[in-house]
């Protein structure tokens, strides 16, 4: 069946990273038998000059449709002073509000080519993919009580509140373990039950599931701080960490630098799925919309376009196109391309199109 994909390219560099990405669409269609049609919204402050709106209830609804949606970057000076409801950002949330995408996926993928560029040592990184899976629509930055109080007597106090229902981390998990079975099979649930109430629910309820559906997929359980330590001290013991959202937060930049710079880092955001197991999906880079060297023809696709390989990989079970699609990423850093924000002594240095283009010619080499 024909899948859809609604393409939101937004503000800044949005448009130039993401013309990449569908330059590499398109040659899985052509040369993969990839049935898929493409369409186009504004969204961020594209959209807001436009229509006044930052979204609007036409594009939320064809993004419902789609089985996957692609998103540049929103935002920029320009739109610094608009009224809230029209921010670029309004629109990147009522997104993900409106298509309930509670789970965020960070993966920290480590080409040979760039091992040398991260902080920790070549044998340490190299090699290294980790799928960082975390709860976004709950937990402590969502939780009531979250106020601050007077308490008159001089000293004010400020309360958050950590809330998790069983629901929510059902839910969750699995994600979590769906994607391990289509990776290493491995899952690490990641919670402080020594001191969190919520904690000790995380590590039952993750049990209760794994008992019920996923005894194929080996979970083991880890506190949140000890994870810290370990991502940094030996991060290739991980396949999928699922986590809370606090600690997702904090966790997944932390495995996302072990790696490399904002231009290299893709990520996706899912929805529950449907009777027909057809999930909501947001798939966009990291970075943002890059005002500093917008039009410039220099960002670096390279976020977007492994954005493209979670999709084929994630919604459109298409594994083995995601690997080669990541090969000829490798193979062109390995050929010492660089676009201006991974540039190392001795390589040569490309723009955004040219990134594009050599991208293409290893996917035709290696097909
Ligand atoms: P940014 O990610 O846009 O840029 C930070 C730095 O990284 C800049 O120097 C930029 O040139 C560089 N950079 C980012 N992506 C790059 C790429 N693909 N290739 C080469 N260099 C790249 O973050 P910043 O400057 O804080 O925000 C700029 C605008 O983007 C703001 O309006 C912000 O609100 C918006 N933003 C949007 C996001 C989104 O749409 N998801 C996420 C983050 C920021
Ligand atoms: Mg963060």
């Amino acid at each position: 069946m024909t899948k859809k994909i609604l393409i939101v390219a937004g503000d800044g560099i949005g448009p130039e990273v993401m013309g990449e990405a569908e330059r590499v669409l398109g040659w899985y269609k052509q040369k993969r038998g990839f049935d898929v049609t493409v369409e186009h919204e504004l969204v961020g402050g594209c959209c807001y000059d436009k229509h006044g709106v930052a979204v609007t209830d036409a594009t939320i609804e064809k993004a419902k449709a789609a089985d996957a949606v692609f998103l540049g970057a929103v935002g920029g000076p320009k739109w610094d002073n608009v009224p809230y409801e029209g921010r670029p950002e309004a629109g990147l949330l009522r997104l993900r509000k409106d298509l309930e995408l509670f789970a965020n996926l960070r993966p920290a993928l480590c080409f040979a080519a760039l091992a040398d560029a991260s902080s920790l040592k070549r044998e340490i990184v190299e090699g290294l993919d980790i799928m960082i899976v975390r709860e976004l629509t709950g937990g402590v930055y969502f939780g009531e009580p979250k106020e601050i109080t007077d308490l008159g007597n001089g000293e004010r106090r400020g309360v958050d509140t950590q809330v998790y229902t069983t629901h929510e981390i059902r839910r969750i998990a699995e994600v979590a373990f769906d994607l391990a079975r289509k990776r290493g099979n491995r899952v690490m649930s990641v919670e402080k039950r020594n001191v969190m109430k919520t904690g000790v629910l995380w590590y039952e309820e993750v049990a209760k599931l794994h008992a019920e559906k996923f005894a194929d997929v080996k979970l083991d359980n880890m506190l949140a701080d000890n994870c810290a330590m370990q991502l940094v001290r030996n991060p290739k013991q991980f396949d999928v960490i699922v986590t809370d959202n606090l600690f997702g937060d904090v966790l997944s930049d932390i495995a996302s630098m072990l790696t490399g710079s904002l231009g290299m880092l893709p990520s996706a955001s899912l929805g529950a799925k449907d009777a027909n197991g057809k999930a909501n999906a947001m798939y966009e880079p990291v970075h943002g919309s890059a005002p500093d060297i917008a039009g410039t023809g220099a960002a670096n696709p390279i976020a977007s376009i492994l954005s493209l390989a979670m999709a084929l990989r994630y919604t459109f079970d298409r594994g083995a196109c995601a690997d080669l699609l990541e090969k000829a990423v490798d193979a062109v850093l390995a050929n010492g391309l660089r676009t201006g924000d991974i540039m190392q002594p001795g390589m040569t240095k490309v723009g955004t199109v040219a990134m594009g283009d050599a991208i293409l010619k290893e996917l035709d080499r290696l097909n």
